[in-house]
């Protein structure tokens, strides 16, 4: 990423795509916290970052940590909260794309130093962080991100799609 701030405009339609993402039941577990770099807070979400991802999330314009609400209101547990919050995360990421950003998803975090110096309660569940940016030089990344820059792939269809039921191993 390239440094460039990320307006809070930018972030809104980020999140107003990940709204309107569809939920068992309209529940919308989905809930976010984010922090602009030029804003109060970054440090704080910054710093629950591994130091692999600090490494290239230096230059992210905002980063965002992601919960989805785990049980309903009467206690019940939302089985679908994780499913639908994912859901979400995808409409942002796809939204972000078409806008021309960065947006990363990341596990590499202290996920309990979240849960307790970002104030979530047991309810709520955290998923993941997020980066999002602009586009940056691809010769400031570390010699190791810089290889992964390449096209990812993927495991062919079939590997991961049964007709009927799970095969035997
Ligand atoms: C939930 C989730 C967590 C991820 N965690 C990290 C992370 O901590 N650090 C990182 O560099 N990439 C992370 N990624 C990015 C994946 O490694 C990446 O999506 C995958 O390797 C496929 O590459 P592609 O998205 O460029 O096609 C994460 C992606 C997702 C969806």
């Amino acid at each position: 990423m390239s440094g460039e701030a990320v307006s809070e405009a930018a972030l809104m339609r980020l999140f107003e795509a990940a709204r309107w993402a569809p939920s068992s039941g309209n529940f919308q577990p989905w809930r976010f916290i984010y922090a602009t770099a030029d804003g109060p807070h970054f440090a704080q979400l910054f710093d629950l970052l591994v130091e692999g991802n600090r490494a290239w999330c230096t230059h992210a314009g905002a980063l965002i940590v992601v919960l989805s609400r785990n049980a309903f209101d009467n206690g019940k547990p939302a089985r679908t909260h994780s499913y639908d919050a994912g859901a979400a995360w995808m409409s942002m990421a796809l939204e972000g794309h078409w806008m021309g950003l960065v947006v990363h998803g990341m596990a590499g975090f202290n996920f309990d130093r979240a849960r307790t110096e970002l104030g979530v309660p047991d309810d709520y569940t955290v998923e993941a962080m997020v980066a999002v940016g602009h586009p940056g030089s691809v010769e400031d990344l570390s010699e190791k991100d810089r290889a992964r820059e390449g096209k990812s792939s993927r495991r062919p269809v079939r590997k991961s799609v049964f007709e009927g039921r799970f095969p035997a191993a």
